[in-house]
């Protein structure tokens, strides 16, 4: 690494002198990817600056996206391809993200730029968009997105709309507009894990019902309806995370039947429903009154612009408008704007388009290596579903897996209070940076799903 001389005469102060190094650096190839820099100390004696200065280059250059601070462990270059998600990255030893469900590595700097920049051509509209504005968003918003959905089949009223900061957070408002500690909640028999530690916080009573490969079964929820007589039950009818079920149409008529009969509100959770262009109608489209709709731009467009929507039914619409303006008054204008001019440009259906191609060749991938084993999965799903072989324990091969830089998630943390655990993981196809990466993972997964556990369990 070539240290720098500072220009102490330059009208650009120092730290930033020092980010706009660290940029070059990379960009030369001199700094690579996951290459520590040096202590800010260090680099201070070197540079003959403070270290207070460093360490301000060192957030200027986290700002801009170039590297990364661990806790504990120093500050890091980037993986470019890793869209920002860094958290698995902290352990060095990773060798295959398989665990978080975030969109796969596509180019989306030039649409974001381009749509940013057909905001700024009026000011008029800005000024606008800087301004406190209604809870719900504003209605020119709300058709953009009602007629963009309606264009893949989901179809919302704008009045019943609104938005809100992703998917987790229209759970958030459900739960805080209606819920209070002891009530059930009726879930999936593996579902979401922030939905259960969002639950778990409002000391809501957590109640399973048995799924089968289509998705929870009538049967055991007419039981649990007249058992629990719950309010809500939370699904997540396509593309289930974590075991990729889809409800057939059928199902989702005999379970808006039930619901009806006993008077419970459905929150559909439609994360990965715009992935699957072949899914059976949303349930809010079946029954619109009986279903809280939710969905974002998290896993479409990108998760981090942290915009999400829920429709609900006109009773319950008030509380949940209420809810969303004392948690936070409103979604940024200026983010909404950004999503509706993505969608109003066709960029959004580029996106969506590459996402679910970049999938479809994922999941050969996927199948290709371990179609010896139980594997559950749907092409353009971000994850799939690994019943794991007699011969492992569930904690073992989790730990086993992590120690050969693979992580993956245990059925343990889709596990809803007093459920029995499969023994299976879920494997996040999408997270991998690249089809490369994926491939190395898949490989080191199937020669640890083939060994033995006293062989090669090493504590
Ligand atoms: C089923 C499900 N619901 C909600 C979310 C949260 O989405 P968002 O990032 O929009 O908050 C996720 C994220 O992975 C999810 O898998």
């Amino acid at each position: 690494m070539t240290i720098p001389t500072m220009d102490v005469q330059s009208k650009i102060p120092m730290y930033k002198q020092i980010a706009q190094w660290i940029g070059t650096q990379i960009q030369s190839g001199e700094l690579q990817y996951h290459q520590k820099l040096p202590t800010h100390r260090a680099l201070a004696d070197q540079l003959g600056v403070t270290i207070g200065t460093v360490t301000r280059a060192y957030a200027e250059a986290e700002r801009q996206g170039l590297v990364e601070a661990r806790v504990g462990a120093g500050t890091y270059v980037r993986n470019p391809n890793q869209g920002g998600w860094v958290f698995e990255e902290q352990q060095e030893h990773v060798k295959c993200h398989l665990g978080y469900n975030i969109p796969p590595f596509i180019e989306r700097d030039q649409m974001m730029s381009q749509a940013m920049s057909q905001l700024s051509q009026s000011p008029q509209l800005l000024n606008q968009l800087m301004l406190y504005q209604s809870a719900v968003g504003n209605e020119g918003h709300k058709s953009v997105v009602c007629d963009w959905l309606a264009t893949h089949n989901i179809h919302l009223s704008a009045r019943q709309l609104l938005f809100c900061h992703g998917a987790q957070h229209a759970l958030q408002l459900v739960m805080d507009g209606f819920c209070s500690a002891g009530d059930t909640l009726l879930v999936e028999e593996k579902t979401y894990p922030g939905l259960l530690n969002a639950a778990k916080q409002k000391q809501l009573s957590l109640k399973s019902v048995v799924m089968d490969e289509q998705g929870i079964t009538p049967q055991s929820l007419e039981t649990a309806c007249q058992r629990f007589r719950p309010r809500f039950v939370y699904l997540t009818p396509t593309l289930q995370n974590p075991t990729t079920a889809t409800m057939p149409l059928e199902r989702r008529h005999a379970i808006i039947d039930i619901c009806k009969r006993f008077d419970v509100i459905i929150i559909e959770d439609d994360i990965n429903g715009l992935l699957e262009p072949n899914a059976p109608t949303a349930m809010v489209n079946l029954a619109p009154e009986q279903v809280i709709y939710v969905n974002a731009f998290s896993k479409t467009l990108a998760p981090g612009l942290r915009v999400g929507f829920l429709h609900a039914p006109t009773p319950l619409y008030s509380t949940l408008a209420q809810t969303l303006q004392n948690h936070s008054w409103m979604v940024s204008p200026l983010l909404i704007a950004l999503c509706c001019q993505l969608i109003e440009s066709g960029n959004a259906d580029k996106v969506l388009d590459l996402v679910r191609q970049e999938m479809l060749q994922r999941y050969q991938l996927v199948t290709q290596y371990l179609s010896k084993y139980h594997i559950v999965g749907r092409g353009v799903g971000f994850h799939a579903w690994l019943p794991l072989p007699e011969h492992w324990k569930l904690s073992e091969f989790v730990q086993q897996a992590e120690l050969q830089g693979l992580t993956v998630k245990s059925a343990e943390l889709f596990a809803p209070p007093a459920t029995a655990i499969e023994p299976a993981v879920r494997l996040s196809v999408s997270a991998p940076a690249d089809k490369n990466e994926l491939e190395q993972g898949l490989k080191a997964l199937v020669a640890l799903l083939d060994s033995q556990p006293d062989q090669s369990f090493v504590l």
